[in-house]
């Protein structure tokens, strides 16, 4: 399985007589998922040969030319004609030989004062940083129609959990309003990520700087980054950023797998708290009345990609001496990955919220179930009554058991029935007994009080879009 030798390669074969053998090439090769870095690979060497010229490193004659001809190849790319070569192994190269083709010679002279080893990491960190700047959007999208959700249900009743057990109740638009808070700071995450990857390494050539007398500043505003890279050996040899971002989403998909899962559960027929329309949901072939969430569950599911990716690059990069080592190339896929896999959840997460139609009455009942007013009862009896809490908690315990053994809530017991548990509780006891009375109670700060969520809705829309 050796194969046949082919040509030596144009652009580093000085030294080679005989061609890679066939499975080499195979696994060498990077074009077919490096392409992606077209856009940013031919921005960062418009950068460079401006920089040369500036320099008086190159000519201006030649850095038209070259500039004239990595536009036209930036163009053929945009529209689909160009050929990428896997003969060429990767986009900077491709790029190159392309341009060797439109300008002739002077294409050679664009690689002065860099290496590939410094381009790709420049690149990529342009890429990251493109990705970050779209996600963003996406995720600001999804705050958005959060919001607008909360906003509309903030008096609508559902049963808050813990253990997944009635716990005592909230409000929706309070509940939809943590997911926000959560995608707030996913937000800070990747803009934290963003801030500390924003540095050129271009001019930091293959590990050691160059000789040529380069003008780092200027590449690194041209292309928007805050500076250059301080250390040559960091900068080509590490890709913190890119696993930085990877664990950035993938504690996003973290984040969208728990909502997808509620929404699974809100959707199953023990629940019904929600519904779905067609539009996100799929039928099952033998069982014709199923209506299946399947977009949450791949949502849920896909998660298992991000955190693959993020354990994936720690792994290539884990021992890997300084400075760049082919190694490195393994970092691009699975961050493509990640990004085209979170825009896709984030996509679909943000249209089924903005789908689910919630059964108000469905959640209403369960909310009610469960003696979820409990707490409200025990603090009724520190409140008015002056017991301390501790009391007040087995007091409510023992009310809790009564209304058990006679198969009724809270609320339906008699205040005779109270009063034989504790005899100072007065009827007053049963205005805190609605679920309605337990929300509205709730106005601590970050509480579930329908007031606060409408200010929390306000609020959050001021900090987030
Ligand atoms: N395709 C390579 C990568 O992604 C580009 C850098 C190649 N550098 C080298 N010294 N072979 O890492």
């Amino acid at each position: 399985m050796t194969g046949k030798p082919s040509d030596s390669n144009a652009a580093w074969g000085g030294r080679f007589a005989g061609g890679p053998a066939e499975i080499m090439q195979r696994i060498n090769v990077s074009i077919d998922f490096d392409r992606r870095l077209y856009a940013q690979d031919i921005a960062g060497s418009l950068a460079h040969a401006a920089m040369l010229v500036k320099q008086g490193i190159l000519t201006a004659e030649d850095g038209e030319a070259i500039a004239r001809g990595l536009e036209q190849i930036h163009g053929e790319i945009d529209a689909g004609n160009f050929t990428f070569r896997r003969e060429h192994e990767d986009i900077h190269m491709n790029v190159e030989q392309r341009l060797a083709e439109l300008i002739g010679p002077a294409a050679g002279r664009l690689h002065t004062a860099r290496s590939r080893n410094d381009q790709v990491a420049t690149d990529f960190r342009l890429w990251v940083r493109d990705t970050i700047d779209r996600l963003d959007g996406e995720m600001k999208a999804l705050q958005e129609a959060l919001l607008a959700r909360a906003e509309e249900h903030a008096e609508t009743i559902m049963p808050g959990f813990t253990h997944l057990q009635v716990a005592q109740p909230v409000t929706f638009g309070h509940h939809l309003l943590a997911y926000v808070e959560m995608i707030g700071r996913d937000r800070g995450r990747l803009a934290d990520c963003r801030a500390r990857l924003n540095e050129c390494p271009l001019g930091s050539a293959a590990l050691a700087g160059t000789s040529f007398p380069i003008d780092r500043e200027a590449t690194a505003t041209k292309l928007g980054f805050a500076r250059p890279t301080a250390n040559s050996l960091d900068a080509v040899s590490d890709r913190d950023f890119a696993i930085e971002f990877l664990a950035a989403a993938s504690l996003t998909g973290v984040h969208l797998s728990r909502l997808a899962e509620e929404i699974i559960i809100w959707c199953s027929e023990p629940y019904r708290f929600i519904r779905l329309s067609d539009a996100f949901t799929t039928g099952s072939s033998i069982m014709p009345q199923k209506r299946n969430p399947d977009a949450a569950e791949l949502v849920r599911a896909k998660t298992g990609r991000l955190t693959g990716g993020l354990v994936g690059l720690l792994t290539v990069i884990k021992g890997l001496p300084l400075a760049y080592a082919k190694d490195m190339q393994e970092d691009k896929e699975p961050t493509f990955e990640a990004a085209d896999t979170l825009e896709l959840c984030l996509a679909a997460t943000t249209g089924m919220v903005l789908d689910m139609k919630p059964d108000t009455m469905a959640m209403r009942r369960v909310a009610a179930s469960g003696f979820s007013t409990a707490t409200d009862l025990a603090d009724w009896l520190v409140r008015v009554l002056g017991l301390p809490f501790r009391q007040a908690h087995h007091v409510t315990g023992t009310l809790v058991k009564l209304a058990e053994t006679k198969g009724v809530d809270l609320a339906d017991l008699s205040l005779g029935d109270m009063q034989g548990v504790e005899p100072k509780i007065v009827a007053g006891i049963f205005d805190v007994l609605t679920v309605e009375s337990s929300v509205r109670s709730r106005t601590s700060f970050g509480g579930t009080a329908p007031d606060l969520v409408r200010a929390s809705v306000a609020a959050a829309r001021k900090r987030f879009l």
